[in-house]
């Protein structure tokens, strides 16, 4: 070994030692509003650093394809970062999908090039990073069509489907068993990589649209876990380490979805939960409800002490932030204390909502989580509902026979006032009716979130001067 190589060998596990820990720091900053910023910078910096470390790899000896490779990604890689944040479930979807192709590349090309002398460990972890990161490709591409509606939305379901998709893993799962005792049959290859992929669109199949974003946490957790098995059959402790954070976070957030929707993994992955929507959206009564236009609502709100707004997917819809900002200032300025309650769940994907506010300059202490404000309603003058729905039916405490019961919600209608924009009856993610709507204590201002939280703001000025 000369000096040079060995003093190359060392920079690089430096290098890797770095971006490791700064991955585990970035996670734990991302966990909190206050230094979520900070934490994807460290992420950032994190991977700077491996592709750095990677790079000077003495098994390079030419990079032009290496920098063909890095323009070509870069050149997705900018506009997939510039969409809308309503988007962004599909897009990170995308990603999952893009990660999981490259692992599947490698265990490819990995197999091919050390058969028929493949360890029985090293062929049993490649084999699980091939079949993982293969199902995870179409599995993440049939998510992404199907969030972004250019494939149906709707749970597509028939009798014996999950003995149909079980059958279909399993003879991948034979296959990898076979190639573990036999590594030099290397014809049974392609099956193992063929059969998962089309176990990937199988397994989306009966899912619908709404649950994507819990399946792309799940699809995260996978793409971790089989760069991690990369890990191994590349003996890089950076992919291992990497890996097993992805891995894990991911598995955890999905874990902490099911949950806040009270939902177990198995019903958001056969319960086929989009058709729900089809079956109860009809079913409307003719039940009264009371409805107040902004100068009431502004009134109701600047005569109040306390107010907790709630926002959810409408706000996003309607990208409501920066006037639901002016509506805090406007507030604040007359004495009126103003906190926003933010469910686990609001929106379409994890920490939507505060996201959102984050854009807005909200600050960061007036976000108070479900658990620490619930106790707080009975105390609120106005609660201020802004495009939230499910998150805050009460039928989920009260109603056994509803989809959503079990789901832990913002106790809303133990305010004292219930002011909810939104602009119709009609309901949200579950597809079900929201009794809080005819509480004698509700009123609905029907429209746009931004447009009328602008009328309101507007009266609120006007009734200044
Ligand atoms: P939803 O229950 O989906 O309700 C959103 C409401 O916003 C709708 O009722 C809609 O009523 C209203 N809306 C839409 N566009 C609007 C606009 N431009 N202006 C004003 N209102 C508008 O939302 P939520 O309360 O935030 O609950 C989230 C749901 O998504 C939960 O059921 C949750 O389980 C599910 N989910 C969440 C996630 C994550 S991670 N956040 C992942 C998967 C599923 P109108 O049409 O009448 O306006």
């Amino acid at each position: 070994m000369t000096a040079e190589f060995a003093g190359n060998q060392q920079l690089i596990e430096i290098l890797y030692l770095v971006a490791s820990v700064l991955f585990i720091l970035s996670l734990k900053w991302l966990s909190a509003p206050s230094t979520a910023r900070r934490g994807v910078l460290a992420g950032e910096i994190g991977m700077v650093l491996a592709i750095a470390g990677t790079l000077l790899h003495h098994g390079i000896v030419d990079y032009k394809w290496i920098a063909i490779a890095l323009v070509l990604g870069s050149g997705i890689g900018v506009p997939l970062g510039l969409v809308q944040m309503t988007a962004v479930p599909q897009r990170t979807a995308l990603s999952h999908a893009f990660g999981a192709l490259c692992v599947t590349l490698v265990g490819t090309s990995e197999f091919y090039l050390r058969t028929p002398d493949v360890p029985r460990f090293m062929m049993a972890v490649l084999s699980m990073e091939v079949i993982l990161a293969s199902l995870t490709f179409t599995g993440s591409l049939m998510a992404a069509g199907k969030l972004q509606e250019v494939l149906p939305q709707r749970p597509i379901t028939y009798r014996g489907q999950n003995f149909v998709n079980l059958g279909v893993l399993a003879i991948a799962i034979v296959v990898a068993v076979f190639l573990v005792l036999h590594p030099g049959a290397k014809e049974l290859f392609p099956i193992m990589i063929v059969v998962p992929l089309i176990f990937g669109v199988l397994m989306i199949v009966p899912i619908g649209g709404a649950d994507m974003p819990t399946v792309i946490s799940l699809l995260n957790s996978y793409a971790g876990l089989s760069a991690a098995a990369m890990g191994f059959v590349l003996n890089s402790k950076l992919l291992i380490i990497a890996g097993a954070l992805d891995g894990s976070s991911g598995f955890i957030l999905s874990v902490i979805m099911s949950k806040a929707m009270n939902r177990s993994f198995t019903n958001v992955l056969f319960g086929a939960f989009g058709q729900v929507q089809a079956s109860t959206a009809g079913a409307k009564e003719d039940k009264v409800v009371r409805s107040a236009t902004p100068d009431e609502a502004a009134g109701i709100l600047a005569a109040a002490n306390r107010v907790v707004v709630v926002p959810g997917y409408g706000m996003a819809v309607a990208q409501a932030q920066h006037k639901v900002r002016e509506l805090y200032d406007a507030l604040t300025k007359r004495g009126v204390d103003v906190r926003f309650a933010i469910h686990p769940v609001a929106g379409r994907m994890p920490g939507h909502m505060n996201v959102l506010l984050a854009e807005a300059d909200v600050p960061y202490d007036k976000l108070m989580e479900m658990d620490d404000i619930n106790s707080d309603f009975p105390q609120t003058d106005v609660a201020l509902v802004i495009g939230a729905n499910d998150v805050t039916n009460p039928a989920a405490r009260t109603d056994q026979s509803s989809p959503i019961f079990g789901m832990p919600i913002l106790d809303v209608d133990k305010a004292r006032t219930v002011m909810v924009i939104k602009r119709s009856m009609n309901p949200g993610f579950a597809g079900i009716d929201n009794p809080l709507y005819y509480l004698d204590r509700t009123l609905m201002l029907f429209g746009d979130a931004k447009s009328f939280v602008n009328s309101i703001v507007h009266e609120l000025a006007g009734n200044t001067h």
